[in-house]
């Protein structure tokens, strides 16, 4: 055999000892992972337990036979890979086998190089099928990532010019989240999901949010409950947990002053506890049909000192205290992924 079956298990059935004690000899030396049974049903129970990639079985034996096994097996196992040993004078058995879609058979006595292709061969499709797995799953994943950003940016549409600024906030929370210490992958799934903060936008008419002055107070409720219709557009699914939180309580305060419940300090979910400061220092910087950008400066010393509007008791101060440390690396951000007017 070229390649030992790493990471690939072998359910082995066979009731005679010493058949038994000579293939397994040969098996262990092959495969990480061996199983033994010495009949049909042990074999059966064992492969709805264990779920081995390649199964290799004898035909005749007491309690239940190869083939009733590998019948039960392919019933809820399709693509079960399974090999039939059998003798010359049982090639009626090889037929019924070759019928139920069993297309690896060895004949007795076995001779080690046939055994060890018809390995070889089964060991080059279980790969195969993990390779197309992967890809697949690699795929779903990437339309995931995919499906979110495109809706992200279909909400952005109703709202004013936003330019990136779903991706700016993705990245100021990411470096808020690294510097306090979050792992790498829970930070990719804020970049990623925080997209989604505004996403409730869409149900929120266009005069309003692109109006010049001053809103109203009918006004002002209408926008504040794109909170709500964002976490019921994004919905229950587990793999949305964080988007769903975020959208529901980036206008959440610290000291519960914020929207929509009014939810205060660790109440609030800390994801949206980050975003909230992300969010604002975005809106602070950035020129909106009804107001001028401020700088830098300017933007960090309102979060930091308040300006009667903007309070520091609206943020996580142990959030603040990480915003603080990093405000220079926020500023790059802005530059990088500044909106083009
Ligand atoms: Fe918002
Ligand atoms: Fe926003």
């Amino acid at each position: 055999m070229n390649a030992r079956g790493e990471n690939i298990s072998l359910l082995y059935i066979e009731d005679e000892a010493i058949v038994r004690e000579n293939m397994l000899e040969f098996l262990n030396r092959r495969f990480d992972k061996v199983w033994v049974a010495e009949n049909g049903a042990e074999g059966l129970e064992t492969y709805r337990k264990k779920a081995p990639d390649i199964v290799l079985t004898d035909i005749r034996m007491p309690v239940m036979g190869g083939l009733e096994m590998a019948r039960a097996i392919l019933e809820f196992d399709d693509k079960a890979i399974i090999i039939v040993t059998s003798a010359h004078n049982e090639s009626n058995y090889l037929l019924e086998a070759i019928e139920m879609g069993v297309n690896n058979y060895l004949l007795k006595p076995l001779e080690w190089n046939k055994v060890d292709a018809t390995l070889q061969r089964c060991i080059e499709r279980v790969l195969k099928t993990r390779n197309a797995r992967d890809l697949e799953n690699l795929q779903t994943e990437e339309a995931f990532h995919y499906t979110i950003t495109s809706l992200a940016r279909a909400a952005e549409a109703n709202d004013e010019d936003n330019g990136n600024h779903i991706l700016r906030v993705g990245e100021y929370s990411a470096a808020i989240c690294r510097s306090i210490g979050f792992p790498k992958q829970l930070v990719d799934t804020i970049v990623l999901q925080s997209q989604l903060h505004d996403v409730g936008k869409i149900h929120v008419a266009p005069e309003i949010l692109k109006k010049p002055g001053k809103l109203t107070n009918e006004e002002m409720e209408l926008v504040r409950e794109h909170t709500v219709f964002g976490a019921r557009i994004i919905g229950s699914h587990p793999r949305l947990e964080t988007a769903k939180s975020i959208a529901l309580h980036h206008h959440e305060h610290w000291d519960g002053t914020g929207y929509p419940y009014g939810l205060a300090m660790i109440e609030i979910p800390v994801v949206a506890r980050i975003v909230a400061i992300a969010d604002v220092y975005d809106a602070l910087r950035n020129q909106r049909i009804y107001k001028t950008g401020f700088d830098h400066d300017t933007a960090c010393s309102i979060i930091l000192e308040g300006d009667g509007r903007t309070e520091p008791s609206h943020f996580d101060p142990f959030l603040l205290e990480a915003f603080k440390k990093i405000e220079r690396e926020l500023e790059a951000i802005y530059g990088r992924l500044a909106t083009v007017k």
